[in-house]
């Protein structure tokens, strides 16, 4: 017997992404529409987006029903990201999202774009399931939980400034890299020896306590000023174009190291030797390989594939289904919000 369909729709930030997946785990129809209308900026702007995302909307969800070989009277719930993210594009999925489950009188389910991120790997590998420790590192956020079972998480720690994919942003831009600066990182890191440059390591130390409060939180605007510094002394001395990957290197090599140290604590404190990474930067391989060198061979790691480790409509409904299975549907008055709690977040302390 086949599960509902679900349409999940994306458009928190720069890609305007439409699913229908069979639920839970079937996806029949999947489109995403990277806007590249930001290159110019260097940064996704705001009112830029929002629009962008109103001139495609109609076209991604039509392609991804296509492919579903499906009409919108066969949906069975219509799901969308709530928050967070940018005012303006949130709105014009969860306005185009909610209008469609009014008119077909389905259910409205609203989804967390973090925990979207933590159900991707699931679409892909059913074993990716809780209990595990989860780094979820994307352009907005870092963060690092234990996912008990789905819906119920304990917070273990996070950023204090920049989030990791915007600390690969900035620095991109301070090497010359077009935006988003991820990958273009990741392959100038591939010709460049990551020794070279011994950048911090920031809030990592060998005496650091469990009960101390940065722990298990980052921070990454120390390491981007590091790096700001070296490449100001490059510039002055007219080597930068020689040095350039040699810095990227070394800057991805400080992140995987941070990113996979906490990571190891939060296996250690719980005694949970299943991981999963999800979120933009999670598609960074030199990561990966960070934490499969240190998790050894009795760990699991889950992630996704790069294309469901960015942002994309599938990994919304996905979560999609898991509120449609309890139940929990978004009143027709709610609206997104930029700023939106995690669910079933529990900041306790050990
Ligand atoms: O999850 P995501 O697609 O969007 C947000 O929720 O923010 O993550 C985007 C972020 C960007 O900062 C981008 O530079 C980073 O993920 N990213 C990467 C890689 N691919 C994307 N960072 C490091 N290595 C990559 N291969
Ligand atoms: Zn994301």
């Amino acid at each position: 017997m086949s599960g509902p369909l679900i349409l999940g729709l994306e458009t928190s930030c720069d890609e305007t992404s439409a699913a229908v997946i069979e639920a839970p785990l079937t996806i029949r129809g999947h489109v995403i529409h990277s806007q590249d209308e930001h290159t110019l900026y260097g940064g996704v702007v705001p009112e830029i987006a929002a629009r962008a995302h109103l001139q495609r909307i109609d076209e991604v969800v039509e392609q991804a029903l296509a492919e579903a070989d499906c009409r919108t009277r066969d949906l069975d719930a219509v799901a969308v990201t709530a928050g967070p993210g940018l005012i303006g594009a949130l709105l014009v999925g969860y306005s185009w999202a909610k209008a469609l489950a009014f008119a077909l009188d389905r259910p409205f389910l609203a989804v967390h774009h973090m925990e979207a991120h933590l159900f991707a790997p699931s679409l892909e590998n059913p074993g990716a399931t809780p209990p595990f420790v989860a780094l979820l590192v994307s352009g907005g956020h870092t963060l690092l939980l234990h996912a008990v079972e789905w819906g119920s998480y304990r917070f273990l720690g996070e950023t204090r400034d920049d989030a990791a994919g915007e600390a690969f942003d900035k620095v991109a831009k301070l090497l010359g890299f077009p935006y988003p600066g991820g990958p273009a990182i990741e392959e100038a890191s591939l010709e460049g020896d990551e020794t070279r440059y011994r950048f911090p390591r920031p809030m990592l130390s060998k005496n650091q306590l469990p009960a101390a409060a940065d722990f298990y939180d980052f921070s990454f605007s120390g390491l981007k000023t590091a790096v700001a510094a070296v490449v100001r002394e490059l510039e002055g001395s007219g080597t930068l174009d020689a040095e350039r990957c040699h810095v990227a290197a070394s800057f991805q090599a400080a992140v995987a190291d941070v990113l996979a140290a906490k990571t190891l604590r939060a296996v250690e404190k719980t005694g949970c030797p299943r991981v999963l990474i999800g979120g933009g930067v999670s598609a960074n391989k030199r990561l990966r390989a960070e934490l499969v060198g240190r998790l050894g061979a009795e760990a699991e790691l889950f992630h996704a594939s790069p294309r469901l480790s960015l942002d994309n409509g599938a990994m919304v409904a996905r979560v999609g289904a898991f509120r449609l299975e309890r139940h929990e549907i978004a009143p027709w008055n709610s609206s997104a919000d930029p700023s939106l709690p995690f669910p079933g977040l529990m900041r306790i302390s050990a």
